[in-house]
């Protein structure tokens, strides 16, 4: 065995015309995150010895989308095809000649590392190797040109191809490795004498051929982990492929989806036993769910961790919260970050929690605010009772004990201390900090006056 490392040179500076955008294709997303940054964590899980990135067009964009330490970018002033590219890489890799060179291509967004790896291993002894795949539907592609031996000799773009050769339903995935040595002989070589005029990475297999070079190729048995993107509508119909996927594994595992071409996961999801998920649900970031959590029509949950039993009603939007056993939020509810609800607690329609902790068996039930607070368990929080947290430069904390009951539309004006089995009346304004067991009314006093004339209506004569 040789102790030859790897290299990995990604092509993306190709402006992606087809996608009809002024953002590069490569960082258009499927499933939440970008096409490069989806290609760039399976290059690093191969633990390469360097890793280049080819940008051309919003070459200054890329970089700052993708702060990676670890890539080193290359920019090709010009696009002059995918053989100048990876020229343009090759120049940069200080090696030892007989380490490997695996070209990637930064707009194959469902790339994953198994199929990388069962190329490398198809190519360990051979000068070069090509990953393919078959396609029901192969226009587009470069088809791979076997001799009566079925070995390869050549990869004929779309464009270049003879009728017969465009019957040809085997096509390159346009990823390959190759020794440095063999690129630094082949890639100065390359001609532009093509439909396109451009330099052919493609073209190295015709030379390699002719050299009598050994040539493996490895047929990928999933051509949508392999499949390029050219153009929006295949981005969206790759993202449907892969959103069902996700679903089917999640129904598989023994959740519920009610409608599997209505459930879409940006990110990852674990489900304990029997969850139920109803139309319309996205899923973004880290979602944690325990058991039997329900979670109802139209509802948007962000890196959020929900508890045995917890039922998330219709339209509620949840980021960064973690919800306790059996909690109960929605419908149309938002939490935001730093809301914890603990077990049982109940949050209710059109109520935002924020950055607060909500006590065991608390309620809030209707069209309040609560944010910067902790609140302990058993509480009882009236309809639009808001903690006004913001004087408008700093933020302040509301303190509300075990028991309490906030009549209706109070506002409590942080930062204030609500003791245990405190009552405050409805209406009230609450400034300063209530003692246990107090009722804290602050509110001007009813009037009421007898025989009061209401005002009548003018007559047009008047
Ligand atoms: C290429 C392959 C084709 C293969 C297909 C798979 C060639 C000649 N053809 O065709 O055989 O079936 O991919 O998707 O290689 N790029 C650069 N610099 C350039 C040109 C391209 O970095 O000068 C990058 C692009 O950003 C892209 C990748 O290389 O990420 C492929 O380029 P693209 O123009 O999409 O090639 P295809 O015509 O799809
Ligand atoms: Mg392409």
């Amino acid at each position: 065995m040789s102790t030859q490392s790897l290299h990995i040179i990604v092509l993306a500076a190709g402006k992606g015309t087809r996608m009809r955008s002024t953002k590069p294709k490569v960082l258009h997303p499927l499933a939440g995150r970008s096409m490069l940054e989806r290609v760039l964590d399976e290059a690093e899980s191969l633990d390469p010895a360097s890793l280049h990135v080819v940008i051309g067009y919003g070459a200054e964009h890329i970089r700052q989308h993708c702060p990676r330490p670890d890539v080193s970018w290359v920019e090709q002033g010009e696009q002059r095809g995918t053989g100048h590219a990876v020229a343009c890489a090759v120049t940069n890799i200080q090696a030892q000649t007989d380490d490997r060179v695996l070209v990637l291509y930064g707009d194959v967004p469902l790339l994953d590392v198994d199929v990388l790896s069962s190329l490398l291993d198809s190519a360990r002894s051979a000068d070069l190797g090509v990953l393919t795949t078959r396609l029901d539907d192969p226009s587009g592609y470069g088809r791979i040109i076997r001799d009566r031996e079925q070995r390869m000799i050549a990869i004929r773009e779309e464009r270049d191809a003879s009728a017969d050769e465009k019957n040809i339903t085997e096509i390159n995935t346009g990823m390959l490795v190759a020794s440095l040595d063999a690129l630094r002989t082949w890639l100065p070589k390359l001609q532009p004498h093509n439909a396109q005029g451009e330099l052919y990475l493609t073209d190295i297999v015709q030379m390699a051929a002719e050299e009598g070079k050994s040539i493996a190729t490895h047929l990928a048995p999933d051509p949508l982990r392999v499949a390029g993107v050219n153009d929006r509508w295949a981005l969206a119909q790759m993202e449907r492929a892969w959103q069902l996927r996700q679903a089917q594994a999640l129904a598989m595992s023994g959740t519920t989806i009610v409608d599997p071409a209505r459930i879409d996961i940006r990110g990852d999801v674990i489900c304990g036993m029997d969850c139920q998920i109803d139309i319309n649900v996205v899923f973004e970031g880290q979602v944690r769910m325990g058991d039997n959590v329900v979670i109802e029509p139209n509802c948007i949950l962000r890196d959020v961790t929900l508890g045995n039993g917890v039922r998330v009603r219709a339209f509620s939007h949840l980021e960064g919260a973690t919800l306790g056993e059996g909690v109960e939020v929605g419908p149309y509810a938002r939490l935001r970050p730093g809301a914890e609800l603990a077990e049982h607690s109940k949050i209710g329609n059109f109520v935002e929690v924020k950055a607060s902790r909500i006590g065991a068996g608390s309620k809030v039930n209707h069209l309040s605010y609560i944010g910067d607070t902790v609140m302990g368990a058993d509480c009882n929080i009236g309809a639009g009772t808001i903690t006004c947290n913001y004087d408008g430069t700093n933020k302040h904390q509301t303190v509300i004990g075990n028991q309490v009951f906030v009549g209706s539309s109070s506002q409590l004006v942080a930062p204030v201390h609500l003791g245990d089995e405190v009552t405050v009346g409805a209406g009230s304004t609450i400034t300063q900090d209530v003692p246990s067991g107090h009722l804290a009314v602050a509110r001007s006093r009813q009037v009421m006056k007898s025989g009061w004339q209401r005002p009548r209506k003018k007559s047009k004569a008047e």
